[in-house]
């Protein structure tokens, strides 16, 4: 029997419990391991809390489109964001019409009446919390603008600060009575977090705007149309290996008519239908499909779009009949043909031949190469119902008899156990499903305590995708507790990555006082991003990949179960790469023995994500004190090592 010391915590939490007791720890690095998937960690991205408008997509200008309505939240209306300004004695006003629209999917348009000879009228726009600029930076302001009435003058655009001050500025054409786009660049002289973007007309008469905007020159890879730069490299630091996008609940929708349509989503972005957003508030679209994708191109990613199957969430109008599961429908059966045909034309959209009809589409986008697609999700968490089997079951088939090189996703509902789970697996058996999507948000302690769970899985079935999960806290905090739960489920994971291709923790944004939804992996203002320590958790995973898991023996008493580890090969790199977690409150000894190794250097890198205190959190404005550190560590067939209190460590090992 080993020496042990054990203190038991009174309190009965994981942190506050101290061990001694040595974990001895065997990998045999000289067998020859089991194949896994390489892709496993990738990144879930939805536009909940403000991620794509006002977020990610670097459009600095809020309700651009005067496309508002009270149907995306009750107190916004199609002048929301806006104001007018009257300024060298203009007198006029603004009003929202749709009378002679820009285009059918963008109906309203702002129109301004200048009732003083000589003086200025114009329109501001406040931003998303104001619009952040940089000095000795440039800024692409366009604008559709049409003379209504009266004689034109030229349009003079400003970006001031909130108190008037000009920052910067240029000045339109004057618009003709045909609707056209104009456009400039400004530099800005003045860095300003809280800034403004003003227009002003100085004829008298009517002018109508429409489609304004303004982003950075400078976007993540100067993609025009694109994302705001910081909060993309940040993601494209995690080196996900896929991307699911555009959501989460926002791809059923809340209702039928607020299904998420790919097609809504491509081609100029002023002829793109926006639409009320689950999450309460309104998506312009101008981050749609084609940006998606070139996005997954730019950082490496496995594009993984996700479409409705054919229903609407179970939670539709759950704000009205506060009750869960009573709001799926069906798309009729009558609409369900050219609904499936959309979803054949996504794929054609994706990967067809420049000579196909969608595939010149892309093409027309500045992309005429295939963007590779290889996985399609068909459903997201949705209750498992007859209506939802039959419509499932149509795209499915379309999708296998079309596209047999495209790997189906499936769904088995939100829970990762109950009625859903199981009818969902009941429905991926029957149809031999390749590859279903689970979703689990659970305690920590819950993770710890399910670590065996996918152990026992059949691999003879479909394999999974965990398209969804993240470790529930108090007050859904990302606690240091909370990743380093992560990390040991991520070890699993990874011991089971034969048949756990994917895993994607989620949600991945969330913007400062728009918060949908707790936790997020990386917090963000209009000038500041923030990553949890459970993004580190989930980039040391990335970064640290393999596609052999070499068979680890963990032999550890200790109850709860506070230590996990797995150990993969990348053969690529031609690393052995061991994780090790303490989830206990104290440091635990670590006897290593690499069983079978013939040749080892002096030292391997480690990295380690620690702190001693499991509330710990890197939170806005405070230090972000539990960051990984790197450093060497002396090593030999069999070792030790001291596991810090609450702690991941990544040790890289060149044979
Ligand atoms: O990740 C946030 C939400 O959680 C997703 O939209 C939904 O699929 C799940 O319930």
């Amino acid at each position: 029997m080993r020496a042990s010391i054990r203190t038991l915590s009174l309190l009965g939490s994981l942190s506050a419990t101290a061990f001694a007791q040595p974990v001895a720890l065997k990998v045999d690095v000289a067998a020859p391991g089991k194949t896994i998937s390489p892709d496993l960690v990738g990144i879930f991205y939805e536009d909940l809390s403000h991620a794509a408008d006002g977020g990610l997509y670097a459009e600095l200008v809020q309700n651009r489109d005067f496309e508002y309505s009270t149907a995306d939240r009750s107190e916004w209306n199609a002048q929301t964001s806006w104001q007018l300004v009257q300024r060298d004695g203009g007198r006029g006003s603004f009003a929202v019409e749709d009378s002679t629209p820009l285009n059918a999917n963008t109906p309203h348009c702002a129109v301004l009446t200048n009732e003083s000879p000589g003086g200025q009228v114009g329109l501001l726009n406040e931003g998303f919390d104001g619009i952040a600029v940089k000095a000795g930076e440039n800024y692409d302001v366009s604008v559709f603008a049409r003379r209504v009435s009266g004689t034109g003058s030229p349009v003079a655009v400003r970006i001031e600060s909130k108190a008037g001050v000009l920052l910067g500025e240029a000045t339109l054409p004057a618009p003709t009575g045909i609707w056209a786009k104009y456009a400039a660049r400004i530099a800005v002289r003045t860095t300003d977090s809280d800034a403004r973007l003003v227009l002003l007309t100085g004829a008298q008469g009517k002018l109508a705007l429409d489609m304004v905007s303004l982003f950075p020159e400078k976007t993540f890879r100067n993609r025009p149309n694109g994302l705001r730069a910081d909060l993309a490299q940040v993601i494209a630091d995690l080196k996900p290996k896929f991307m699911r996008f555009p959501g989460g609940c926002l791809v059923h929708g809340d209702g039928l008519d607020n299904i998420y349509h790919w097609k809504d989503t491509i081609g100029p972005v002023e002829q793109r239908k926006g639409q009320r957003n689950i999450w309460r508030y309104h998506q312009s679209k101008g981050l749609g499909y084609f940006e998606y994708f070139q996005f997954c191109e730019d950082i490496g990613a496995k594009p993984v779009p996700v479409v409705a199957a054919g229903v609407c969430c179970q939670n539709s109008n759950f704000l009205v009949t506060h009750r869960y599961g009573i709001g799926q429908l069906g798309l009729p059966m009558t609409q369900m043909p050219a609904y499936v045909q959309d979803v054949l034309d996504l794929i054609e959209y994706a990967n067809g031949p420049v000579t196909s009809t969608w595939g010149a589409k892309r093409a027309a986008a500045g992309h005429p190469a295939p963007f590779g697609l290889q996985y399609l999700g068909i459903g997201n968490e949705d209750q498992i119902t007859p209506v939802f089997r039959e419509r499932f079951k149509m795209i499915y088939d379309a999708v296998k008899t079309k596209h047999p090189e495209i790997t189906v996703i499936g769904t088995v509902g939100p829970n990762p156990a109950g009625s859903d789970y199981d009818n969902g697996w009941k429905i991926a058996d029957e149809l031999h499903l390749p590859m279903v999507d689970e979703h689990c948000y659970k305690s920590p302690q819950w993770f710890w305590e399910n670590l065996r769970r996918y152990d026992s899985y059949d691999r003879s079935k479909s394999k999974v995708y965990l398209g969804e999960w993240a470790a529930f806290d108090d007050k859904r905090r990302s606690t240091l507790r909370s990743a380093i739960s992560e990390a040991a489920y991520l070890t699993a994971l990874e011991r089971n990555a034969d048949i756990v291709c994917f895993a994607s923790y989620a949600p991945l944004l969330a913007k400062r006082d728009h918060t949908d939804w707790s936790p997020n992996l990386i917090y963000f203002t209009n000038t500041e991003v923030f990553p949890t320590i459970n993004y580190h958790v989930q980039q040391l995973f990335s970064v640290n990949n393999g596609d052999t898991y070499l068979p680890t023996t963990i032999d550890d008493s200790a109850t709860p179960v506070t230590f996990a580890a797995s150990c993969v090969k990348n053969s690529a790199q031609g690393v052995v790469i061991l994780k090790l977690v303490n989830g206990a409150g104290s440091p635990r000894p670590v006897r290593i023995e690499l069983a079978g190794v013939k040749k080892l250097p002096a030292t391997a890198e480690i990295t380690v994500l620690a702190g001693p205190d499991g509330n710990a959190v890197n939170d806005y404005g405070s230090p972000r004190t539990v960051i990984p550190r790197v450093s060497r560590l002396p090593i030999s067939a069999a070792f030790d090592y001291e596991a810090p209190a609450n702690s991941l460590t990544v040790v890289r090992i060149t044979p």
